[in-house]
């Protein structure tokens, strides 16, 4: 998703800027510009493609001036392309904008009409024009911005600086992430505090309907109303986290390794590992009382959803509504007054899942939510947060946030388990232990890698690609054609074992490459049988078991081996094999692994 930085500093400001948006870069983006003011006016520069664009544009065309905004761009209005590019601006003013101003068809016909001179197909620029409306009808910057506020609709976070104005920015927040950095006679903006880590350890995070008025000596925060508002300023823990790919090729493949680490990690913070049992911090939530469950999230952290479905009802009996948040928001859904909601999200700034989050707050129920980034939206918008203890995620394609997502929410099952008086504690301690050595088979996989990098000369060159799952191995095999399609970009899909027979198995011929995951459980000879009928269409089988490969009775091609493990643990185990496969086949062929084309990793638009 887009990013925003800003930064009224003591020098030039224009290369600090590229460094921030720099540690944006992760949340995917197009294009990227910095203006600045130099002698009281605007100066801006602007480029397609990666930040070194912008930054060899800035190497020939330097921008000086001490105060500047700087901006990533992920397209919703208007392909990717320099003029589309922020900062958006006339003589007057300059804007970053991260979102959608929904209602800018309107605006932008009610500008045209008075003569405003339009140059990009952006939504952004409506918000240059407004501004500048007012200023040139004698307002000054602070009561033009405010005036014009609330005539946007839509989620968006602004940053903004004036001609003639060097000490000021206004800022403003109404539905994705800003936040204030605090320097010593220097002030700065970013979308997160990842972006904010070169200047600051100060961050004040802004609330929905916030605008900020930042001058050199300070910030002063107004609600929507115009009043003075307070916002706690915090230590933000980021700065001292490097953001390198260490040894590895990309991002992604650093954290496919960090998996046993982080895993262990987050497990010891929710185990009492001394005794074998889960060890959850206090939840304003009786799992004893509660009847449903509703879980709602995004992508991959919905497939983390979908695999707890299977252990909340297996393991605690506990019925559970699952939907895709971006349905969920709209469905209006009854919903009993007490009950208990869950989101998961890595970014906790997922716009579907956090809208599902405010539905039902409405609905009076409990908020749960899981999340990696503990200071975001949807975590500070839950009655309890459990965190996901692994780290910044910077690869597009999230793989240690998803591992880590299922590891709190085995300890959350147990723990309803436990509750609900279906697990007792040689149970609990069966499936404690069984946890306890994920992180242990997930290193062996690990160790295993060269059997993933034999596969992609015949993967590479597939259209398309099935994966078969039963059970909870069913959300592991759309986990692992999401994770193929969004970074190697081959078609894949993936389908309930049973269902093949049902519809995809037109698809099987000697070109299409079968995955299957499929541990050796209750489930197995079911899931073999599918795999007969898959042979017998002369489909191309790469298993992946801890099952003796002739135990399914047909011709596989390829037989990947994983350590045999507790049934409860095995999505945590398969995760790994899938984004093995995905990383392997994309990094051969050659794509662009840690930030796919088309993709963002903080989706705050719907
Ligand atoms: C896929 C992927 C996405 C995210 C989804 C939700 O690899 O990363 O599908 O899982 O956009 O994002 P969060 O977890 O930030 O809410």
């Amino acid at each position: 998703m887009c990013g925003i930085v800003g930064a009224l500093s003591k020098g030039p400001v224009a290369e600090l800027l590229v460094d921030a948006l720099k540690r944006l870069e992760y949340r995917g983006y197009d294009s990227a510009g910095v203006a600045t003011l130099e002698n009281g006016r605007l100066e801006r520069r602007r480029a397609q493609g990666k930040l070194r664009n912008l930054e060899e544009l800035l190497k020939s065309e330097p921008l000086l001036g001490n105060t500047g905004i700087g901006h990533t761009r992920w397209a919703t209005h208007g392909k990717p392309s320099e003029i589309n590019a922020h900062p958006h601006m006339t003589d007057d003013v300059s804007v970053v904008h991260n979102g959608i101003i929904e209602n800018f068809h309107e605006l932008k016909a009610e500008l045209l009409a008075e003569g405003a001179p339009f140059t990009s197909d952006t939504d952004t620029e409506v918000i240059a024009h407004l501004v500048t409306r007012e200023l040139r009808a004698g307002k000054d910057p602070v009561t033009a911005v405010f005036h014009i506020l609330n005539r946007l609709q839509g989620a968006f976070a602004l940053a903004m600086i004036f001609q003639g104005y060097e000490n000021l920015m206004i800022v403003a927040r109404q539905g994705s992430p800003l936040a204030v950095g605090y320097g010593d006679g220097e002030m700065f903006v970013g979308s997160d505090a990842i972006a904010l880590a070169p200047f600051t350890d100060k961050i004040a995070y802004l609330e929905d309907g916030d605008w900020a008025v930042l001058t050199r000596e300070g910030v002063a925060i107004r609600d929507r109303m115009g009043a003075g508002v307070e916002r706690p300023v915090s230590q933000s823990q980021t700065g001292g986290l490097v953001v390198d790919k260490g040894n590895y090729r990309h991002f992604m493949a650093k954290e496919i390794h960090e998996q046993p680490e982080v895993v262990g990690h987050t497990l010891a913070h929710y185990l009492d590992l001394a005794n074998s049992q889960v060890n959850l911090p206090a939840l304003p939530v009786d799992f004893a009382q509660v009847s449903r469950l509703s879980l709602s999230a995004c992508g991959t952290a919905f497939y983390a959803c979908l695999v707890a479905k299977y252990w909340f009802e297996r393991w605690a009996k506990l019925p559970v509504d699952i939907d895709i948040a971006s349905e969920f928001r709209y469905r209006e859904t009854a919903m009993q007054p007490g009950g208990v909601a869950l989101f998961v999200s890595q970014s906790g700034e997922t716009a579907d899942t956090l809208a599902s989050l405010r539905y039902c707050r409405q609905q009076n129920q409990q908020v749960l939510s899981i999340v990696n980034v503990q200071e975001s939206s949807i975590a500070r918008e839950s009655n309890a947060v459990l965190p996901t203890l692994c780290g910044p995620e910077i690869g597009v394609a999230s793989t240690k946030a998803f591992t880590c997502q299922l590891t709190v929410l085995a300890c959350l099952a147990i723990a309803a388990g436990k509750a609900r008086g279906v697990i007792g504690p040689e149970r609990e301690a069966e499936l404690v232990k069984a946890l306890v050595e994920v992180p242990r088979h997930m290193a062996a996989i690990l160790n295993d890698e060269h059997a993933y990098e034999a596969l992609v000369h015949s993967l590479s060159k597939a259209r398309d690609v099935l994966y078969l799952g039963r059970g909870s191995s069913f959300p592991i095999a759309l986990e692992g054609a999401l994770k193929l399609k969004e970074i190697s970009y081959i078609h894949a899909e993936g389908y309930a074992a049973g269902e093949l027979k049902h519809g995809p198995i037109a698809l099987i011929d000697e070109e299409v490459p079968v995955i299957v995951i499929a541990p050796r459980d209750e489930l197995f000879d079911k899931t073999a049988s599918n795999m007969q009928e898959v042979a017998a269409r002369d489909g191309k089988i790469i298993l992946v078991s801890d099952a003796d490969p002739a135990a399914t009775g047909c011709a596989i091609q390829t037989a990947l081996s994983v350590p045999s493990v507790h049934p409860f643990v095995t999505p945590l185990i398969y995760a790994v094999p899938v984004q093995l496969i995905a990383y392997h086949t994309a990094a051969f062929m050659g794509t662009d692994v840690d930030q796919p084309r088309n993709l963002a990793k903080s989706v705050t638009v719907e």
